[in-house]
């Protein structure tokens, strides 16, 4: 089977684990504090707390933000932990479409702001490319709430030459062992301002209210600080594939387009086709994992308001995603682009 998700390691990983064992400081030591400064200079922000999770990231996001009774405006396709943060801190969620890119369409979002007023926007960077930060800020601006960036698909991915989680007001990132920096489970919160990050400290360092224990352990963290030291490489060999892909693919998929300005990191590559299930279920025959982000929406999901979702009607229903990881080999790449195209001549005779 050609695995769709694959996180690896090297002789880097297993001699700092051996040494976190051997020096017995295996929470709260040099690693995370490593880990939070290198990923904060990584991403041009002032400030990175690593928590457990991408989940709790955006919760803890969501808290320091205030959005306790307040409408939260989310876009329709994303992995549920999205508006789950959102319903879990106490927000009142409010759907919209995506545009062709899979983000959040910002011409929904003025709609829904001039509509619902809402404290917060969540511009999810789905599959790796960043949402259109541009219009997304300008209305921030416009109208006063605040934008929260959900990275979780999207390290090192770039807009206009700024890191997807530096352009927001607060970004989430998830550690998850999928993502293109895997720790196994993990999670960070970037912020800029000294008045947010002081929010976000109150629920990392216990005493101020209630919180939660979200600490990562040593062992993550180092995993972590080596795999982001080869993240731009490993993300130029998504790059690489995605351009290859595209090529094989364009005449008989709808492919994956670049916004303009923009740096997709091919978290997932993801393709779009009316007999999606079928060609599913022939490459899994083939020996290739295929797998759909998402079937579902996420108003569906949650019974939450919405605006129109016709966009993301008909994608939820086409998507598919192959293998795009960066340990792929040309011969693996070819056989994949093979059986892909075999899948729609079938259908098509
Ligand atoms: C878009 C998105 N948001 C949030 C999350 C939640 O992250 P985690 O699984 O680390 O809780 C994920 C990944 O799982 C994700 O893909």
């Amino acid at each position: 089977m050609i695995n769709i998700i694959e996180p690896r390691f090297f002789e880097e990983e297993k001699q700092a684990l051996l040494e976190i064992l051997e020096s017995r400081q295996i929470t709260r030591g040099k690693w995370t504090q490593r880990f939070q400064e290198e990923f904060a200079s990584y991403l041009g922000v002032e400030h990175v707390y690593s928590v457990c999770s991408g989940t709790v990231a955006l919760f803890i996001a969501l808290k320091a933000l205030g959005v306790e009774g307040q409408r939260v405006v989310v876009p329709a396709l994303s992995f549920m932990a999205t508006i789950d943060a959102v319903l879990l801190a106490g927000g009142i969620p409010v759907v919209v479409d995506v545009d062709e890119y899979y983000t959040m369409d910002p011409g929904q979002l003025e709609d829904a702001v001039k509509r619902y007023r809402p404290k917060v926007a969540i511009a999810v960077h789905l599959y790796g490319q960043t949402a259109d930060m541009e219009s997304i800020m300008y209305l921030s601006e416009k109208y006063g709430f605040y934008v929260l960036e959900d990275a979780a698909q999207a390290h090192g991915a770039e807009f206009k030459g700024k890191k997807a989680g530096s352009i927001g007001h607060m970004a989430a990132f998830s550690f998850y062992a999928s993502k293109n920096v895997p720790m196994g489970e993990g999670g960070a919160i970037a912020v800029k301002d000294e008045k947010l990050a002081n929010e976000v400290k109150k629920w990392i360092d216990f005493g101020e209210h209630p919180a939660f224990n979200v600490r990562i352990t040593e062992f993550q963290a180092a995993i972590g600080s080596i795999q982001l030291k080869y993240l731009d490489e490993r993300n130029k060999a998504r790059r690489a594939w995605a351009q290859i892909y595209n090529q094989a693919f364009k005449n008989h998929f709808a492919v994956p387009t670049e916004r303009e300005g923009a740096y997709h990191v091919y978290h997932l590559y993801t393709l779009r086709h009316p007999e999606r299930d079928k060609i599913i279920q022939d490459l899994k025959r083939a020996g290739i994992d295929s797998r759909v982000y998402y079937t579902y929406l996420l108003s569906e999901l949650r019974n939450a308001e919405h605006l129109p979702l016709d966009r993301a009607e008909k994608f939820r229903r086409e998507v598919f995603s192959i293998p795009v990881h960066p340990y792929l080999t040309e011969e693996q790449v070819d056989y994949i682009i093979q059986s892909v195209l075999a899948t729609v001549e079938v259908s098509a005779g």
